[in-house]
């Protein structure tokens, strides 16, 4: 292997095959979760969700006893669920082994063990799990701290899907944040009947509030209608007005001027994406699952109410979700899946990947070990 190719200088990054530690992870829908358990794998662990009255609790999805998923077991007692096999019976909140139906009710084993739990918060209609470290009495960070200011103080409408893919979580963000990918790849999307593709030169990167910034001094949209699978640098150019280059009214682009950065995407841990169209946001999580999956969670955002928000939340359903959360970024599965690299030998517009397992590295997170398992 040749100098270079390889992911050697970014150790951190390399091995962290199922992600980081001490990061809360959005999962499924909320209203996924009802009467029956919900499993999934997040960062490598099996994780069960339960719903508790309000809320929703979260397990190691194991039964100590001979290893029976909890996921497929009763819901008996208030509070609890017991294990399918011989109704080991352990509290939602505490994973504590409360009662043990087979061996009597002075079964001695009862409070001796438990399975791991969980913290879970709702936020934006969607189940958050924090994996990492929580010592006793103690709580995890607060979920807002790995959630968009932008999307939990301002009243908003949204779609969205989350759907469990193929690949590895980090060529996931990768190709997020690819320069070139969108220049090329994506010139056969539907969605350019409709939306028109920026395109940019002169690219910086820089870091702001957590977020690495793909900055553009020059932010241009197609004028004229693109045409579908053609791509020519010999077309005119509409410029989109940016904080330090309004247009001539003195307007810059509202969703790009929030954040205070003329970016048009950016990204942050733990796999985060956020491209700012001029009218609403696009964000998309990159959740490790396990080495070979990813959950590829998709939100548009548009910060409005009223007409303008039913109106927005209707063309979601009926095109955006499926040409732009469908057909769109399964163009980005495709590489997700199919790639093989490293190695790997990069160009110019890579300096955007580079940068990203650049700062990673430099925030030195807690790998996830591959092969991790939750002790009892
Ligand atoms: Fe769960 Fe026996 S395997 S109670």
């Amino acid at each position: 292997m040749q100098d270079g190719t390889d992911w050697s200088a970014w150790p951190l990054y390399n091995s962290a095959e199922t992600g980081f530690r001490n990061y809360w992870y959005p999962t499924v829908w909320a209203h996924q979760v009802q009467e029956k358990p919900v499993p999934i794998t997040l960062a490598g662990e099996r994780v069960v969700l339960i719903r508790d009255g309000d809320t929703v609790r979260g397990l190691h999805d194991r039964c100590p006893h001979r290893g029976v998923p909890l996921s497929e077991g009763r819901r008996q007692f208030p509070g609890t669920i017991s294990c399918a096999y011989h109704g080991w019976t352990f509290g939602l909140k505490t994973g504590k082994l409360d009662a043990v139906i087979t061996d009597g009710p002075d079964s001695p084993i009862c409070g001796k063990l438990s399975v791991a739990t969980y913290p879970v918060e709702e936020r934006l209609g969607m189940l958050w799990v924090y994996i990492g470290e929580v010592a006793a009495g103690e709580e995890p960070p607060p979920v807002e701290r790995d959630i968009p200011a932008e999307l939990t103080e301002n009243t908003l409408v949204l779609g969205g899907r989350t759907e469990v893919r193929k690949g590895n979580w980090r060529f996931a963000a990768e190709n997020g944040f690819d320069e070139g990918h969108a220049k090329y790849l994506h010139n056969t999307a539907l969605w350019r009947l409709f939306k028109v593709m920026p395109t940019w030169n002169k690219t910086r990167i820089v870091e702001k509030d957590g977020w690495l910034v793909r900055v553009q001094d020059e932010l241009h949209y197609e004028a004229e209608f693109p045409g579908v699978g053609t791509f020519t640098n010999k077309r005119w150019w509409k410029r989109v007005p940016l904080p330090d280059h309004p247009d001539k009214n003195g307007d810059a682009n509202p969703v790009i001027s929030a954040m205070d950065i003329p970016g048009f995407v950016s990204v942050r841990m733990p796999g985060l994406l956020r491209v700012a169209y001029p009218k609403f946001i696009h964000y998309e999580w990159y959740v490790p699952v396990d080495a070979d999956h990813v959950r590829y969670v998709q939100l548009m955002v548009r910060f409005e109410t009223g007409a303008t928000a039913l109106a927005f939340k209707a063309k979601y359903l009926a095109a955006f979700r499926w040409l732009f959360h469908g057909q769109f970024t399964r163009q980005d599965a495709w590489m997700v899946n199919v790639t093989d690299a490293p190695p790997e030998r990069l160009y110019r517009p890579d300096l955007s990947i580079n940068a990203w397992r650049r700062h990673v590295e430099q925030l030195a997170p807690v790998v996830q070990p591959t092969e991790r398992r939750v002790g009892h």
